[in-house]
């Protein structure tokens, strides 16, 4: 065990399985430990760095809005803040945003507008429907709606109102509103922690219908899958249709903290004068690395991100030692026939940074990994799964 590792383990939480690996500089799909040993990178910090480790566009803007103003507070107005609004709501088509510091609370966000929204409506206390195997964030009140047991056990009690429905269970979904005032249903359309599974088109399609026709807000959970990552820049346009409201956070500030709570046209009025707020929330550095992001994210560039996932997934069909592989664009899960540790042990010793999620391999490089460095790190993979 290193020094470094040794005072981590001492001074720090033990919330964390690391890698034995002490990183001390990084450029774009590289990274380098204290060696000087070079990893290409397949899982950008758990999809933040969405154009790599200290990216030059990213950082003159961070450092630009550095030296111009790093923090004001909410109390008054800043440009970056209102600027990456209006980018996000006129590339979404979503009318307000609520800017938070993860992913976590720009769910939980999300989750008092839609109670808000309800109690405006009918003066009642509105539940949320969410789906097993989903991954929501770590606050308890994130973690109750996370639809998975083992995140659950030891924090007892867990906040009220949540309810959850298997993956294709329509009629759990209509029982569950026949018996309790329901006032959303959110779901991440890629179940990221779940395992990389995307839902199935037909089923979102009957959701989205079902939120609409029952006015039930739909929130779609893209802290994961937004930003670039499937390929869109919202994994919702990949299924045709336009949440009430989405959540994201990581890749959106490229390294920085920051989350953002989208409302659509329905709920846009919901959140009023005191009734939500954050110190840091919409902080003009982290806007400004998020604004440098979502502007690169246009049509043409996201096609190639689709193309680059298309070729890892092409690549490691081919594997004998791949069982499936699942996810949308660059979020990609694989089972193999290894258990999975072996698998990542393998491609960490030979420079390739990987990540997991249950028992699967999974994979979110640079959106703008260089195809020699995309290649590279296929091949190590491929020899790992095999
Ligand atoms: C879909 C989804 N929602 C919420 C979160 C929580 O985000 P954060 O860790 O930024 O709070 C995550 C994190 O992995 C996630 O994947």
């Amino acid at each position: 065990m290193t020094e470094l590792q040794k005072l981590d383990n001492l001074y720090v939480a033990n919330t964390y399985a690391r890698f034995p690996v002490d990183l001390v500089s990084g450029s774009g799909s590289l990274y380098y430990d204290e060696n000087g040993k070079e990893y290409i990178d397949m899982g950008t910090g758990i999809g933040v760095t969405a154009f790599g480790a200290c990216d030059t566009e990213w950082k003159n803007a961070v450092i630009g809005q550095l030296n111009a103003l790093s923090h004001t507070s909410n109390l008054y107005y800043t440009k970056p803040c209102a600027n990456l609004a209006k980018l996000l709501c006129e590339k979404t088509g979503l009318k307000k945003v609520f800017f938070a510091n993860s992913g976590a609370e720009a769910n939980e966000c999300a989750i008092k507008v839609a109670r808000k929204y309800f109690e405006d409506k009918t003066g009642k206390q509105g539940y949320i429907i969410t789906l097993t195997s989903s991954f929501h964030g770590r606050t308890l009140t994130t973690l109750s709606a996370t639809g998975q047991d083992k995140f659950h056990e030891l924090f007892n009690p867990l906040t009220g109102g949540f309810l959850h429905a298997d993956v294709g269970d329509t009629l759990a979904i209509e029982n569950y509103v026949k018996s309790y005032p329901v006032c959303g249903i959110m779901i991440e359309l890629v179940q990221g922690e779940g395992g990389v599974n995307a839902l199935p088109n037909d089923y979102v399609k009957w959701v989205y219908e079902f939120c609409n026709k029952n006015d039930i807000l739909l929130i779609v959970d893209e802290v994961q899958t937004g930003n670039g990552r499937t390929g869109k820049l919202y994994a919702f346009e990949h299924f045709n249709i336009l949440p009430d409201v989405v959540t994201t956070a990581k890749g959106l500030g490229g390294g920085l903290p920051i989350g953002a709570c989208m409302i659509g046209e329905k709920a846009q009025n919901v959140l009023t004068f005191g009734t939500h707020g954050s110190t840091y929330g919409g902080n003009p550095v982290c806007s400004a690395g998020a604004i440098s992001v979502i502007s690169r994210l246009t049509p043409e560039f996201l096609s190639e991100v689709s193309k680059k996932g298309e070729y890892i997934k092409n690549e490691l069909l081919t594997c004998n030692g791949a069982q499936s592989v699942t996810g949308l664009g660059l979020m990609l899960g694989i089972k193999t026939k290894k258990p999975v540790k072996e698998v990542v042990d393998y491609c960490i010793k030979n420079g390739v940074l990987v990540l997991t999620a249950k028992d699967k391999l999974r994979l979110l490089p640079p959106l703008n990994i260089p195809n020699n460095l995309l290649e590279k790190a296929v091949k190590i993979i491929k020899d790992a799964i095999n």
